[in-house]
């Protein structure tokens, strides 16, 4: 009985780690030349970008995410899509 109810418990925890596991609805770079606001969540969601594309296999923290690795990431997926979100002042705000 006991051995049930832990079973339990470890199902409800990785439920509710799933469900968070889309990570937050928007992350804030900051930069000098204007801080990024990145809304994440519709990225997901709004602009169907699959996980993958962003974090390949493994979803969660960039390691050595830096300004190279989100120009590459980000400039040139919105270079592609439409110029004009590719321009300094689309991401980054004063
Ligand atoms: C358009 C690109 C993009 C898409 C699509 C995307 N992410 Fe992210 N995600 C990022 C970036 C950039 C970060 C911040 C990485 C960092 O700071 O190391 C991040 C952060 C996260 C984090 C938080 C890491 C932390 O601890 O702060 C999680 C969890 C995550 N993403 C999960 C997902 C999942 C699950 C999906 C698909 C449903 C997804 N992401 C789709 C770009 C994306
Ligand atoms: C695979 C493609 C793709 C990637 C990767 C991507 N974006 Fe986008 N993003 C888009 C598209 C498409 C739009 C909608 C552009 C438009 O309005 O024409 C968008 C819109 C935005 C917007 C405006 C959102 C709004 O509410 O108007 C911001 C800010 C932004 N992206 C920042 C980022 C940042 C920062 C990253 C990297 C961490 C990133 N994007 C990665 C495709 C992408
Ligand atoms: C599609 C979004 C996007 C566009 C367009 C973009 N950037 Fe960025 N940039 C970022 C993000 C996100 C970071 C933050 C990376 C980090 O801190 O991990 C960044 C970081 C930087 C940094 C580092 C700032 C610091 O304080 O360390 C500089 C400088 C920079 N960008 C310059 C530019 C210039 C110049 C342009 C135009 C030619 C540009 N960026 C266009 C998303 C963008």
């Amino acid at each position: 009985m006991k051995r049930m109810i832990a079973l339990i418990a470890a199902l409800t925890f990785v439920g509710s780690v799933s469900a968070m596991a889309a990570g937050p609805e928007s992350i804030t770079f900051n930069a000098k030349n204007g801080n990024v606001t990145f809304p994440h969540k519709k990225h997901q969601e709004v602009l169907k970008v699959t996980c993958k594309e962003c974090h390949g296999d493994k979803p969660g923290k960039i390691e050595g995410f830096n300004k190279d690795k989100a120009h590459a990431l980000c400039k040139e997926c919105h270079a592609k899509k439409n110029p004009d979100t590719a321009k300094c002042g689309f991401c980054h705000k004063k």
